[in-house]
């Protein structure tokens, strides 16, 4: 059923109709049971967003968070993941650390974004949590091994492409994979955010991404093209309203973004819509397109 170069974009619903357009597909379950999910990310500002709307959602439940470099080190990533999990009081989610460097390259980080913590330097207190004692990338074998999981990735796919090269197998035991990655060009702002072609994720990993992209895994790619689309962007009037809002969600987000408001006006909910994607697909219309990554240009 699933070609093995398939892959699949999310349009905002917002861009398009409501109604899904004839032949348009997604895939979600008839049973009312949360999905089983493993998210894998560099913990900067808006993975942790997506990370508490993993939490929130009844849709969904957290298997395990693994961590890769990115945003910042994979030791603050890490950390960061383990702050977020503690300021909601969850402590039975495993953390697993994973790769420090993409596949083939230097490490390119995005400080200028996420602060120098990661997390909007926000001087969180340091977690008392522990991390797992698995790799990230064995924790992902393992975890899809058992079967029943869709993954989602909100940074570099340094540790996906590892355990497909580790264990190919796993392409078959996936339920599917939902990555935010990737600038496609196919509406107005389907253009890069750190050269005028490339995504971050995929620039900071771009043999990593070449390989997910070959895999033949069952893949939904949400990109700049949906994720930047003014519409969907937290404008400082949309933040302003949140941030005063009662709530311990509302406190940590004015903790995290806080400098990054202040220093960008306004930002885009990137990584938040991927798990938006995996919560309700309905939110989004699927397109298919063959995909491969220029790895050599700028
Ligand atoms: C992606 O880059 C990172 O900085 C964000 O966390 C997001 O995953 C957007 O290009
Ligand atoms: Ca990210």
């Amino acid at each position: 059923m699933w070609a093995a170069r398939d892959w699949r974009i999310r349009f905002h619903k917002s861009c398009l109709r409501r109604a899904k357009a004839p032949g348009s597909r997604c895939w979600g379950r008839a049973s009312n049971l949360p999905k089983d999910i493993i998210i894998d990310c560099d913990v900067g500002i808006d993975d942790a967003l997506a990370i508490m709307l993993a939490l929130a959602s009844k849709e969904v439940k957290i298997r395990a968070i693994t961590t890769v470099a990115g945003n910042a080190e994979v030791e603050k990533t890490s950390q960061n993941a383990l702050k977020v999990l503690e300021a909601f009081d969850v402590s039975d989610i495993p953390v697993a650390r994973g790769h420090a460097r993409p596949l083939n390259r230097e490490l390119y980080t995005a400080g200028y974004v996420h602060g120098l913590d990661g997390l909007g330097d926000a001087d969180l207190p340091r977690p008392k949590l522990k991390l797992d004692s698995r790799h990230a990338v064995d924790l992902i074998i393992e975890e899809a091994e058992r079967g029943d999981l869709h993954l989602v990735c909100t940074g570099p796919l340094t540790n996906l492409a590892s355990a497909l090269i580790k264990a190919p197998h796993i392409v078959e035991r996936l339920r599917d994979v939902t990555i935010m990655g990737g600038a496609f060009g196919l509406t107005p702002y389907g253009f890069g955010n750190v050269t005028p072609v490339s995504e971050f994720n995929a620039y900071v990993d771009p043999e990593a991404a070449k390989m997910v992209f070959a895999s033949g895994l069952k893949l939904t790619a949400v990109g700049l093209d949906v994720t930047t689309d003014p519409k969907a962007t937290l404008t400082k009037d949309k933040y302003e309203r949140l941030v005063v809002l009662p709530s311990r969600g509302a406190r940590f987000l004015k903790k995290i973004s806080a400098n990054l408001m202040k220093s960008w006006g306004s930002f885009c909910l990137h990584d938040p819509m991927a798990i938006a994607y995996v919560v309700d697909p309905t939110l989004f219309t699927v397109k298919e397109y063959p995909v491969d990554v220029e790895t050599e240009g700028i």
